[in-house]
C-alpha cells in the first residue's frame, strides 16, 4: 500500500519525541494504519541533538514543507499563533492533511481552519494538543458521542500541576519547580502562559466545544492563575478537607456554558485531589455513562509524541474517506455561528462556593460584622476557622460558604475589604465538589 508521507514543522520537545516515535515503531504503526508512514521532510531551525535525522530530507523554512508535492501531511509543531497560522492555512490551501500540538493556534484561530479545512475536504487533527498523551479529545468525539455532556473539569496544565505538587511536597521555591519543569520541556515558551492559566483556557477552549458542539470561543474564557496561592492556603485547605488544584471547569446550565479556569478547593478524597506532577487528569460527565476519567502524562516529548502519532494514523486510516463521512473536528457537524447556541456565561453568573482568608483586628464585633454582610448578599456560610492572635496582632479568619453567584461574592468582598476592621485584600479560592449527582 503507498505510504503516507509526512513533514514534521519543528524538531523541539514534541517534534523530536514525534520523530523519534514514528521512526522506532514504525513497523507496528504500519501495521495498525494499513499501511507505512514515513518521514518525507523535516523543517527545523536547529538539531535537536536526540534526532538522528541521517537520510532525512531537511530544510530551515516551514513554508518549504506547505507547498512540497510529496508531503500528504503536514505535522505543524512551532507553536505559536501568527506564523503557525499562516503554515497551517498554507498547507490545507496546498490539499494537505495537517496534525498539530498547537492548542493556542486550535483555541483562537480554529474556526477560520476548520472552515478551511471543510472547503478543501482535508483533516486537521489535534489530539496532542490538550493533555499530552491522554486521549481526551477522542474519548469526547466519538467515546462518548451517545451522551449530553453536563460539565468537565480537569488539570490540564502540566508545567502548573508539577508546580503545586513540589513546591507543597518539598517546601521548595516556586522559581526553583519552574525552571525544572522548564528544563524537562513541560514549560511553555512563555511560561506565564502556564502559571496564569492561559494554556488551561486554550486546551478548555476546545474541550467545551467538542463537548457542546459549539463554536471555539477562548475571549470568553475567565482565567486566575496559581501565583498568588500561600503555604497557608494550602495548609488550610488541608484543614477543612480539601486539596488545591489549577483546575479548568465547563459546566452546562440552563441560562449557559461556563468556562473558567482558576485554583480551585476541591475535595481531598477525588481522583482528581490525587493527580500529581506533570499528570494531568479530566473529568468528564455524561448523562448516559455518568462521571468518567481521562488520566495520563499531560506534557513531555514522548507522551505528546504519542498523540501526535495516534492522529497521523487516524489521517492515514480515514485519507481515502470522503470527507462528509469523516468524524466532524469539533464532534458537531455544521457549528458555524455563536449566536444559534446558548452563551458562555460572564463570569458573574457562574455559581459556586467559596474559600476566603481575611486578616482582621481581634475585637468584639467583627466576625458578626463580617456573617452580616454574607448574609445581606444571600451568601451561607458552612464553616469558619478563626485563629488565635496575640494581642494587638491581626488574626486570620478562615471561612467556607454554600454555592452562590460570583456577583454577590464579589459585592460581598468589596465590602468586608472596606471594613476598618479587615487589613488588606481578602484571598478567594473558588471551591468545587465535584459531586457526581451535579
Ligand atoms: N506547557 C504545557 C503544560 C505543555 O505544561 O501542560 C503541554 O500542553
Amino acid at each position: 500500500m503507498k505510504p503516507v508521507r509526512v513533514g514534521i514543522c519543528g524538531l523541539g520537545t514534541v517534534g523530536g519525541g514525534t520523530f523519534n516515535v514514528l521512526t522506532r515503531n514504525a513497523d507496528d504503526i504500519a501495521r495498525r494504519a494499513g499501511r507505512p508512514i514515513v518521514i518525507e521532510q523535516v523543517a527545523m531551525r536547529r538539531d535537536n541533538p536526540d534526532c538522528d535525522t541521517t537520510g532525512v530530507k531537511t530544510t530551515n523554512d516551514v513554508f518549504e514543507v506547505a507547498h512540497n508535492p510529496d508531503i500528504d501531511v503536514l505535522v505543524e509543531l512551532i507553536g505559536g499563533y501568527d506564523v503557525a497560522r499562516e503554515l497551517v492555512l498554507t498547507a490545507i490551501e496546498n490539499g494537505k492533511h495537517v496534525v498539530t500540538a498547537n492548542k493556542a493556534l486550535i483555541a483562537v484561530h480554529g474556526n477560520e481552519i476548520f472552515h478551511a479545512a471543510h472547503e478543501k475536504g482535508v483533516i486537521v487533527a489535534f489530539e496532542a494538543a490538550v493533555a499530552g498523551g491522554i486521549p481526551v479529545i477522542k474519548s469526547l468525539r466519538e467515546g462518548l458521542g451517545a451522551n449530553r455532556i453536563q460539565w468537565l473539569a480537569g488539570i490540564i496544565n502540566g508545567t502548573g500541576n508539577y508546580i503545586l505538587t513540589h513546591m507543597r511536597d518539598e517546601g521548595r521555591a516556586f522559581e526553583d519547580v519552574l525552571a525544572e519543569a522548564q528544563a524537562l520541556g513541560y514549560a511553555e515558551a512563555d511560561p506565564t502562559f502556564d502559571i496564569e492559566g492561559i494554556d488551561a483556557a486554550h486546551k478548555l477552549t476546545i474541550l467545551a466545544s467538542i463537548a457542546y458542539g459549539v463554536p471555539l470561543q477562548f475571549e470568553k474564557a475567565y482565567t486566575e492563575g496559581i501565583s498568588r496561592i500561600t503555604s497557608e492556603d494550602i495548609e488550610q485547605a488541608d484543614n477543612l478537607g480539601y486539596t488545591i488544584k489549577h483546575l479548568g471547569i465547563s459546566k452546562r446550565t440552563d441560562a449557559g456554558f461556563e468556562l473558567r479556569v482558576h485554583p480551585t478547593l476541591i475535595p481531598k478524597e477525588r481522583l482528581l485531589a490525587n493527580v500529581h506532577g506533570v499528570k494531568n487528569a479530566i473529568a468528564v460527565m455524561g448523562d448516559a455513562v455518568g462521571p468518567t476519567l481521562y488520566y495520563g502524562a499531560g506534557a513531555g516529548a514522548e507522551p505528546t509524541a504519542s498523540a501526535v502519532v495516534a492522529d497521523l494514523l487516524d489521517v492515514a486510516r480515514d485519507i481515502t474517506t470522503a470527507h462528509r463521512y469523516r468524524v466532524p473536528y469539533l464532534a458537531f457537524s455544521g457549528i458555524t455561528d455563536v449566536e444559534n447556541n446558548l452563551p458562555m456565561l460572564p463570569m458573574e453568573d457562574i455559581v459556586t462556593a467559596y474559600y476566603l482568608r481575611l486578616l482582621a483586628v481581634d475585637r468584639p464585633g467583627v466576625l458578626a460584622r463580617v456573617a452580616t454582610i454574607l448574609s445581606e448578599q444571600g451568601i451561607s456560610i458552612e464553616a469558619i476557622i478563626q485563629k488565635e492572635a496575640t494581642e494587638g496582632e491581626l488574626v486570620p479568619i478562615i471561612l467556607l460558604t454554600h454555592r452562590t453567584r460570583e456577583k454577590n461574592m464579589n459585592d460581598a468582598i468589596r465590602q468586608l475589604e472596606s471594613l476598618a476592621d479587615v487589613a488588606g485584600p481578602l484571598t478567594r479560592i473558588r471551591v468545587e465538589s465535584l459531586d457526581e449527582q451535579e
